[in-house]
């Protein structure tokens, strides 16, 4: 079993690259089967979706724009439950089709929070595209509309997720090992 050390912690390999290249394919099928003639803009969430987003985007073959935003909500192993505003958005996203594109939904706090957020700028439609989920940890009702893998509720790195800070990049993700 591949192994990663990430600072104090052992983590060892749950979902290797292949597996997420597939899932990553088949969601951008549909995303481009949805989204033709809409012109989608894609609202990838800073730091964690930036390896995500660079392998969806790549595959997304309609006419699209992209617009990195930040709202973090996490520290260490655990969701604080505490959430922040939305930065970085530079493009007006009235009556446009956006796509919020997130690395991993855990309680869903900070999602619904970006919905709320994003809904006051009267878009045309909010979709949520996350990398993962964690459906066993959802606190609040999200719609998310495209994901590429449900998965337990363990603490996960590497495919842009991190351990305080470290373990973003890795191509396969990382579960948490018990000690
Ligand atoms: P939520 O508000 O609880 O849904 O937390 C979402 C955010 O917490 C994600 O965007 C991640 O940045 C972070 N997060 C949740 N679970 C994990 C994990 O297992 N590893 C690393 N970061 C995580
Ligand atoms: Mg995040």
């Amino acid at each position: 079993m591949k192994k990663l050390q990430v600072k104090d912690k052992t983590f060892a390999i749950s979902i290797p690259a292949e597996e997420l290249q597939k899932e990553v394919q088949r969601v951008a099928a549909e995303i481009n089967r949805d989204m033709e003639g809409k012109e989608p803009l894609f609202l990838p969430v800073l730091n964690g979706a930036f390896i995500f987003a660079a392998d969806l985007l790549r595959e997304i073959t309609v006419p699209c724009e992209v617009c990195f935003i930040k709202l973090a909500s996490y520290a260490g192993t655990q969701t604080t439950g505490t959430v922040r505003e939305v930065i970085g958005l530079a493009t007006d996203i009235t009556n446009r089709h956006v796509v919020i594109v997130e690395d991993i939904i855990d309680s869903g706090l900070t999602m619904a929070h970006m919905i709320e957020t994003l809904t006051a700028h009267n878009p045309a439609s909010i979709s949520v595209c996350s990398c993962l989920v964690k459906p066993d940890a959802l606190k609040v009702d999200v719609d998310i509309k495209y994901r590429c893998k449900n998965i337990p509720n363990d603490f996960i790195v590497g495919y842009g997720l991190d351990y305080d800070g470290f373990g973003r990049n890795t191509k396969d993700i990382y579960t948490l090992c018990e000690e």
